[in-house]
């Protein structure tokens, strides 16, 4: 269910939700209802549809460690692939270095040991997927180049609201990212991203329909919800470690201390929790299994009964602090294979359009 301040963002945006959409295949953030809204919705019909296109995202090497929110992004990259030519993700380091203060080389230190490994870790297929750096790559400041000139001050703060150069030069070149392998690739793309970024979106469907630089073809965005902090505020970040689960977490007695001082929807007493039961929607622990279990069966069943109060909260932590570390360990175990494969130089690392070609 969409919560009250999703359902207005949404509204205010001008998206579409996803109610009338049929998924070819089925997945727990589909029925989950994970994916919350599209900007772009006949292009992204037409996706589905089986008509061509590319999935590009993006990430900032802004700090080592990345936490589970990570996952969600990349769960959605994963299901996408299947209908899709090939995924781009870029390595925002321009923007990290804009927007965070961080020096390039400590971004790309933190991109090779940590966010590439994590991503392919995560199940994202290695063969289907290219990663770049923005700092590396020439044909996203020449769109960014022409965006400058089809966009105007008072359009930036309409859209953004607050700006400042390095907001300017971190969305500009956002829309290189989006548009650049159209260079190469004639086909629509799909960007999976967080609400948040939904302005750069608008910004960019606007300049493709205005442009006389290239003939791009639109692209669509799909939201996707993001993981609660611990505590239940709106999403998880890194800058609050404490309500924060990161990839990997290696103490596990802290990690259970963590779930164990989740934000519960469980009722104060035992009695009224028996009576009343929990409310699943506000439940951190069962929020987390939401995204992380798979077995739709076992998700449902452990949410009827924890609405009627037959689980207790405890016992939801129980078991959320079980399948975490299931989750957790298999993590584990791929991540120093792909963090050796990325140090290796054995995986997708492109810089132009121009290197797609040869993996389409
Ligand atoms: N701005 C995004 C963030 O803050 C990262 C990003 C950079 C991105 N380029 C992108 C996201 C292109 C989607 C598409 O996380």
């Amino acid at each position: 269910m969409l919560s009250e301040r999703e359902r207005k963002l949404i509204k205010e945006f001008g998206l579409e939700t996803l109610e009338n959409i049929s998924f070819p295949v089925p997945h727990k953030f589909v029925s989950r209802g994970i994916f919350i809204a599209v900007r772009g919705i006949d292009e992204f019909k037409r996706m589905l549809r089986g008509e061509p296109f590319y999935i590009l995202t993006g990430i900032m090497p802004s700090y080592k460690l990345i936490h589970l929110g990570t996952y969600a992004i990349v769960e959605s990259v994963k299901y996408f692939q299947r209908f899709s030519r090939i995924t781009i993700i870029a390595i925002a380091d321009i923007e990290s270095l804009s927007t965070r203060n961080i020096p390039l080389d400590k971004a790309r230190e933190y991109a090779l040991n940590y966010h590439i490994p994590t991503y392919l870790a995560l199940g994202m297929d290695p063969e289907k997927t290219l990663f770049y750096f923005q700092s590396e790559n020439p044909d996203i400041l020449k769109i960014a180049g022409d965006v400058s000139r089809k966009t105007t001050f008072s359009e930036l703060k309409a859209i953004y609201g607050d700006i400042t150069p390095g907001r300017v030069v971190s969305s500009l070149i956002q829309i290189g990212d989006i548009l650049f392998p159209q260079f190469s690739l004639d086909m629509m793309g799909l960007v999976p991203i967080g609400l948040d970024q939904d302005p750069h979106m608008r910004l960019c469907r606007d300049y493709i329909r205005r442009t006389d630089f290239y003939n791009f073809k639109q692209v669509a965005s799909i939201y996707v919800r993001l993981i609660p902090g611990l505590d239940g505020s709106e999403k998880m970040s890194k800058s609050d470690p404490q309500n924060s689960i990161f990839l990997p977490e290696d103490d596990y007695k802290a990690l259970r201390r963590k779930i164990w001082r989740a934000f519960s929807g469980g009722r104060p007493t035992i009695e009224e929790h028996r009576k009343y039961g929990a409310d699943v929607e506000i439940d951190v622990p069962y929020r987390l299994l939401t995204y992380i279990l798979d077995d739709e069966d076992k998700w449902l069943e452990l949410g009827e009964k924890y609405k009627k109060g037959e689980i207790l909260s405890g016992e939801m932590k129980n078991i959320t602090y079980q399948i975490l570390t299931e989750f957790m360990n298999k993590f584990k175990s791929h991540l120093d294979y792909y963090r050796d494969l990325v140090l290796n130089g054995k995986i997708n690392l492109i810089k132009s359009a121009e290197d797609l070609k040869s993996f389409v």
